[in-house]
């Protein structure tokens, strides 16, 4: 068997979580390759809203295994806090989720760190989501970092203190003297003991396994691939790999493993934080957008920035991952424009440019656009295509032949039952 692999495309926050909530009934496994609680992936069905941050999107749907990978970073507190809201809520959450030993551990001075390097750049900031996660991943490169697998170690508690007074060093060089970690550090450690409760496992064995006996794995990004840390918008980009070989890695998946990979994008565009955004609407269009679409951060509530959709960034995106199959979200917050605009190149000092470029942060980039009649109708309470407006139609043919793939499922709403499968 192959795995498939559903990742974003754009600035993250592209609906990932809905549709891997939609998809799981054709999985046996859901797992997550990267990132950690910097995602917040929102679900809604049944008049209950969920935002999921270290925990795979598959959780709802029952019996399926979930996964947490060894590219994961894991904060144990929030897990936690995240893992007894869904027990409380029904799951079976020790039967159905796997952690990587081999992911990495969020301690409470990362954050710290995080926060403190932020600080650092002053108006240079990333506008990170505060979570640690740099720092995390800094320490995973530098092999520094602690694993979850380390807190069954009996030296664990040296491990900790050594990595403790690394971290306050630091913090000191940065002029953070004296934190107070105390508290925050105690319930960490409550935190850790709850994790044992879990399956802590070599989920590489796992995965392989499963895929041996037959069973489906779905593999579920976080972020987008413009936040990737090779491909994305450097510096302005998470620290992990958020594109397809970010699967390979972040849970032991040889390459040729690789099955159907579903690109996921909104019908425009948005980012939180700093960093180029070259279709960026600073206009009524783009508060409309904003105000019809709630682009709110799903966990910090931070306004979200919007714009028209962006192609050339998109078809980047496209080649990079591999995308076989794409899926197209919040269709339905155009139903209102008059007309709808795509960024098909950029004019970069009067030469017209089509590939993503390396200096993307310091270029004068005015988007070339091509407009279109919008549909003008609501779309939300639709459930086949065959009800679809023709010009939104037009708009679907026109994105598939800029990108080379098929779309393959058109998201109308928020809610689960708001999704419509294309032949
Ligand atoms: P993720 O991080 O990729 O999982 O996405 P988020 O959950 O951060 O952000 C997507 C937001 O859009 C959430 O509030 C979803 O409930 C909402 N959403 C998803 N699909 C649609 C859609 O097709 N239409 C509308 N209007 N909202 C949607
Ligand atoms: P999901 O999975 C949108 C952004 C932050 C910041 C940059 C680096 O919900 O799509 P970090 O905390 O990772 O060091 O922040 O990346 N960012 C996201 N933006 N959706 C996300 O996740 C994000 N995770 C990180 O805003 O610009
Ligand atoms: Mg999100």
């Amino acid at each position: 068997m192959k795995v498939d692999v559903l990742l974003g495309l754009q600035w993250g926050d592209e609906g990932k979580g809905k549709v891997v909530d939609v998809l799981t009934p054709r999985y046996d496994v859901v797992a997550r390759f990267q990132g950690g609680p910097n995602a917040g992936h929102t679900l809604e069905f049944e008049g209950h809203k969920y935002v999921l941050r270290s925990i795979p999107s598959g959780i709802f749907q029952e019996g399926r295994i979930n996964v947490i990978g060894n590219g994961v970073v894991l904060d144990p507190i929030l897990f936690m806090e995240e893992a007894e809201a869904l027990e409380k809520s029904g799951v079976e959450m020790k039967k159905l989720l796997k952690i990587s030993k081999k992911a990495h551990l969020i301690l409470p001075t990362h954050r710290l760190l995080d926060a403190a390097n932020e600080a650092a750049k002053g108006s240079g900031k990333i506008g990170t989501t505060g979570k640690g996660i740099g720092p995390t991943y800094t320490d995973k490169i530098s092999r520094n970092g602690l694993r979850v697998g380390d807190t069954l170690s009996p030296d664990f508690a040296g491990r900790y203190a050594a990595a403790k007074s690394r971290h306050l060093a630091a913090l000191a060089s940065l002029g953070v003297t004296d934190p107070d970690v105390e508290a925050l550090e105690r319930k960490w450690m409550q935190a850790v003991e709850y994790i044992h409760q879990y399956d802590l496992a070599d989920t590489e064995h796992l995965i392989n396994g499963y895929l041996h006996d037959g069973k489906k794995v779905l593999c579920e990004g976080a972020q987008g691939t413009m936040l990737d840390v090779d491909f994305g918008s450097y510096p302005f980009v998470t620290s992990s790999n958020t594109v397809t070989a970010g699967a390979c890695t972040g849970l032991g998946v040889a390459p040729n493993r690789i099955g159907e990979v579903y690109g996921i994008f909104k019908a425009y565009c948005t980012r939180v934080g700093s960093g180029p955004f070259p279709t960026e609407l600073f206009d009524e269009t783009g508060r409309q957008i904003r105000d019809i679409g709630h682009e709110y951060g799903a966990v910090t509530g931070r306004e979200r920035r919007c714009g028209w959709i962006d192609l050339v960034a998109l078809r980047y995106a496209v080649m990079i991952n591999g995308v076989t199959q794409l899926i197209m979200m919040k269709s339905d917050v155009l139903d209102g424009f008059d007309t709808v605009k795509a960024c098909t190149a950029y004019r970069v000092n009067g030469e017209t440019v089509t590939d993503f470029p390396y200096d993307v942060d310091g270029l004068e980039i005015e988007p070339v656009y091509t407009e279109m009649p919008g549909w003008k109708t609501p779309m939300s309470g639709m459930t086949s295509e065959s009800e679809m407006p023709g010009a939104f139609l037009d708009y679907v043919a026109f994105l598939e032949k800029e990108l080379g793939a098929p779309i393959t499922i058109l998201s109308v709403g928020p809610d689960r039952a708001q999704t419509i499968l294309r032949q």
